[in-house]
């Protein structure tokens, strides 16, 4: 069983975890994928930052990178109250890509620093059999490009206990995984929790599946929040880290609206008890996800 937080740790939608080397980090991020480099991606993620956020996830795959760096410097609030991760993806999986896919994410970023690097995806596809090589050539340079200022902190993502083995000197401070109602990775969790590695959810709203489902929407109107809320709340309430997306700049600030109600035990209880799977995306970390074609997004 996993254990629920009583008591959170921050109060207000600004609150921070500390992760395993000390540094400090937003306690709800805000999630860019989609927010492709379109048009509006930088209008977008100036809403967010309207809305509150000074956490953003982006990744090299996403193609957002660039929408995220010029929103940030439009917004004339100094660089270092925000939080910026981006992510190394599986094809780039050795000491020489991670570096080359580093570099071209900041300068699309236009940064000279991340807060926050990761491993993206454990392996290429489910045959790929020197994944561990790969992971330990990938961390190994991790660790290099924090020695170098390039990254402030280094974890990974998508990862299952036993990816972890794979990884030699320090302990990743974050694993960014699916994690919502209906889909808990238990062990992936418990595996994290005992040794302090933070787990941030990724689709804390199920990608929009949970939205209308009978037993979220029934615990909202029981508090007067939205589903959204519900499933936001459950994730800090777990001591997670919850990466919501939206396009829509009163979502947004809805989605940083967590601080006026709590759960309780039937909530939980009914919320564990979701049938396994519910609003699951499909993908798991030891198979092959094909490389989404970004101009469909
Ligand atoms: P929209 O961009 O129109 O707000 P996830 O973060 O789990 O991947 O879910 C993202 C999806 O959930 C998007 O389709 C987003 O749509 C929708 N969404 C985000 N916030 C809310 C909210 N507060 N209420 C309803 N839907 C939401």
């Amino acid at each position: 069983m996993l254990e629920f937080k009583q008591n959170l740790p921050f109060a207000d939608a600004d609150g921070c975890y500390e992760l395993l080397d000390g540094n400090r980090i937003p306690a709800i991020g805000f999630g860019t994928w989609r927010v492709k480099d379109r048009e509006d991606g930088a209008a977008v993620c100036a809403d967010a930052i309207r809305a509150g956020y000074r956490h953003f996830d982006t990744a090299y795959l996403y193609g957002s990178e660039e929408s995220v760096g010029e929103a940030i410097r439009a917004s004339g609030i100094d660089r270092s109250e925000f939080f910026v991760t981006t992510k190394v993806w599986k094809d780039d999986l050795s000491a020489e890509g991670a570096r080359l896919e580093l570099e071209t994410s900041l300068s699309r970023l236009g940064m000279d620093y991340v807060d926050l690097l990761l491993i993206h995806w454990p392996r290429r596809d489910s045959e790929d059999p020197e994944w561990r090589e790969r992971l330990t050539e990938t961390w190994n340079a991790f660790q290099q490009f924090k020695r170098e200022g390039l990254v402030k902190s280094i974890g990974v993502a998508n990862f299952l206990p036993h990816h972890f083995e794979a990884l030699e000197g320090e302990v990743p401070v974050v694993n960014q995984i699916e994690v919502h109602p209906g889909y808990l990775q238990k062990e992936a969790v418990r595996y994290c929790r005992e040794r302090g590695i933070l787990v941030e959810a990724w689709a804390p709203l199920g990608q929009n599946r949970l939205m209308t489902n009978p037993v979220v929407e029934s615990i909202a109107e029981k508090h007067h929040v939205s589903p959204a809320q519900v499933c936001l709340r459950f994730s800090l309430e777990l001591g997670l880290l919850p990466l919501p997306k939206s396009a829509n700049p009163d979502r947004m600030r809805q989605n940083r609206e967590l601080f006026g109600f709590s759960l309780d035990e039937d909530d939980r209880a009914e919320l564990m008890g979701l049938p396994e799977k519910t609003g699951w995306s499909g993908e798991h970390p030891d198979d092959a996800i094909p490389m989404p074609d970004l101009s469909k997004l």
